[in-house]
């Protein structure tokens, strides 16, 4: 046992020692639980290489509804060369129609990946030579998906484009979901109700640990999500890990501090249990969960539309008052974690959820619980203009929901940050082409293919390169040098592509500008705290 444990400590610490290096085609690294072994990449037109480890453990097999744990270590070398399209149990309760466009988004066009509960892994795309003594700033990626979906199979999410271009490394790691993620067990102690942020903490810490052997440095770490992903990142600012272990935070299209915790935490838990006939006292009902198959929990909580999530806002994982905490902020008692933030959002996030819509007021009605009265006093706000920017019922129901969850939050965030002296930088994305019209304009999570620079190279347009590659760039660049920003004036808004359409042309339009009036809050004050 002595002998083991020395034998563990010795191994961690040459994690920091050493580097990955070149052994013949495989690029290897030596990390606290073993060596690994990855492949190499180069990307068409691009000369650097990147280095990639994919599906690395780092924890074991999670026992349901508890905490993960860091996996043993492995004696010979792990095979982390191969991408399996394997992703934590998912669930889609949507109607058809909106299923199958937001499948299309969660897996990134690619086959549906194989669930499973042994899920627990994490894929990190490091620049080759990893071997040089720079220490590289980090991405941690946190994928979306409403707590329900989402995995970093999503081809989307692949890495390569940020290390070959950026010079960065990214970490993307896969965290339980529903009910083995976000169980809210009212009968669990708090950080287990939240099953799935621990084990991004988790990830996280594996990331301090190991980064270093990929040539990374443990303190450039940058968290980055979006969606549910952007409301984790501000979920960790709001009750971070001591010691802090990320020294900024980019959140697209989503935030923790103006969307609550669940209506009504253990609805969820306690309707699954009744669905797959867990009956008895809170012991019972748990060992019977526990027994369930995951399947039969997958098929009961998608027919009898059950989801779980959000998290529970426990104090330990997310602060049970991110608001009054950011406001009251200050260096001396910063109740939080005062890093600085980048946080953005797209100009018709609610398109893809609004399909179809020949009723704002019943569309409003059925998603936001409002009356009819005050839907049509909200809808007011938002009048039909022929030929203006809403000219359809479809899209006074993508406005309201754009700026309801998405533009309004991202401006509430930076303007309480920069109220509370924490740099804050806001972009604005305002684009669509033809290649990747999933719906028209520039809808929920279509930035991401090109942040990753990940987009269709198919019928590519010379501007979409272009606002791909300044917004990998920004990112990038605030992910290297943080207090510096993302590469504009902290006072003004970045607003990337320009409105671009399909089928208009992109002459004189600029790939990102600065804006100091701010249009696109105009009706924030609709939705003012
Ligand atoms: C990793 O596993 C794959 C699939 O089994 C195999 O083709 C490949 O040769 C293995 N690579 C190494 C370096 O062991
Ligand atoms: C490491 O990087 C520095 C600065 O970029 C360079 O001067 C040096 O030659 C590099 N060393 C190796 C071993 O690649
Ligand atoms: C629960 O019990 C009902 C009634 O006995 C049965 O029809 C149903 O199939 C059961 N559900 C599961 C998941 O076992
Ligand atoms: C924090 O802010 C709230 C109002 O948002 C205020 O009532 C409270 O006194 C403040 N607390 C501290 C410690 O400053
Ligand atoms: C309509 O959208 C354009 C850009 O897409 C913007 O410049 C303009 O200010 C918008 N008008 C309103 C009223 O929001
Ligand atoms: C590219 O354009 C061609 C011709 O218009 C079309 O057939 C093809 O589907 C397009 N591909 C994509 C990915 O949009």
């Amino acid at each position: 046992m002595y002998h083991r444990i020395i034998f563990l400590l010795l191994k961690a610490s040459l994690a920091h020692a050493q580097s990955s290096s070149d052994s013949g085609h495989w690029p290897t690294a030596t990390i606290d639980s073993g060596v690994i072994i990855g492949t190499t990449a180069v990307l068409p037109l691009e000369t650097g290489v990147v280095h990639k480890f994919l599906g690395v453990p780092f924890a074991s097999p999670p026992e349901r509804f508890r905490p993960s744990r860091p996996p043993p270590p492995w004696e010979s070398p792990y095979n982390a060369t191969i991408k399996y399209n394997r992703a934590c149990y998912q669930n889609y309760i949507y109607s058809d129609d909106t299923r199958e466009k937001l499948m299309n988004l969660v897996t990134g066009g690619a086959p549906p990946p194989e669930e499973s509960e042994d899920c627990l892994t994490l894929d990190v795309y490091a620049p080759a030579p990893a071997t040089n003594e720079t220490k590289k700033a980090v991405l941690f990626w946190i994928y979306g998906g409403s707590y329900r979906t989402g995995s970093n199979c999503n081809p989307n999410y692949d890495g390569s484009s940020f290390a070959a271009n950026q010079d960065v490394i990214l970490v993307s790691p896969n965290y339980r979901l529903n009910v083995h993620g976000f169980p809210g067990n009212p009968e669990l102690k708090a950080p287990d109700q939240n099953l799935g942020l621990l084990d991004l903490r988790l990830a996280l810490e594996w990331t301090r640990r190991n980064i270093a052997a990929f040539g990374g440095d443990a303190d450039k770490i940058t968290l980055i999500g979006q969606s549910a992903g952007a409301a984790i990142v501000d979920m960790f600012i709001s009750a971070p890990p001591d010691p802090l272990p990320f020294r900024a935070a980019i959140m697209d299209s989503g935030q923790a501090t103006y969307n609550g915790a669940a209506a009504s935490p253990g609805w969820a838990w306690n309707s699954l249990a009744e669905v797959v006939n867990c009956t008895g006292n809170a012991i019972q009902v748990y060992k019977c969960m526990r027994a369930t198959p995951a399947k039969t929990l997958k098929r009961a909580s998608e027919n009898h539309v059950i989801w779980f999530g959000p998290p529970v806002q426990d104090g330990a994982t997310w602060s049970k008052s991110p608001r009054r905490n950011r406001l009251n902020s200050t260096e001396e008692n910063p109740l939080m974690a005062r890093v600085p933030i980048l946080i953005g959002s797209n100009h018709d996030e609610g398109a893809i959820y609004t399909t179809g819509v020949t009723s704002a007021t019943a569309f409003l009605q059925s998603h936001y619980g409002l009356s009819h009265a005050s839907a049509q006093a909200l809808l007011a706000y938002y009048p039909i203009v022929p030929g203006g920017n809403i000219t359809s019922e479809e899209d006074r129901a993508t406005a309201v929901m754009s700026e309801s969850s998405f533009t309004c939050p991202a401006r509430f965030v930076y303007e309480d940050s920069t109220t509370a002296g924490i740099p804050a930088w806001r972009y604005f994305f305002d684009a669509s082409f033809a290649n990747s019209e999933l719906v028209p304009g520039a809808y929920h999570a279509s930035e991401i293919p090109l942040v990753f620079g990940t987009y269709d190279r198919d019928n590519v347009t010379t501007f979409q390169i272009q606002v791909s590659a300044a917004m990998e760039k920004a990112w990038a660049d605030f992910a290297k040098n943080p207090s510096e920003g993302p590469g504009w004036d902290m006072a003004k808004v970045a607003v990337f592509g320009g409105g671009a359409t399909p089928g208009q042309g992109d002459d004189g339009r600029p790939v990102m500008e600065l804006s100091d009036v701010n249009w696109m809050d105009a009706r924030c004050f609709l939705y003012e705290p």
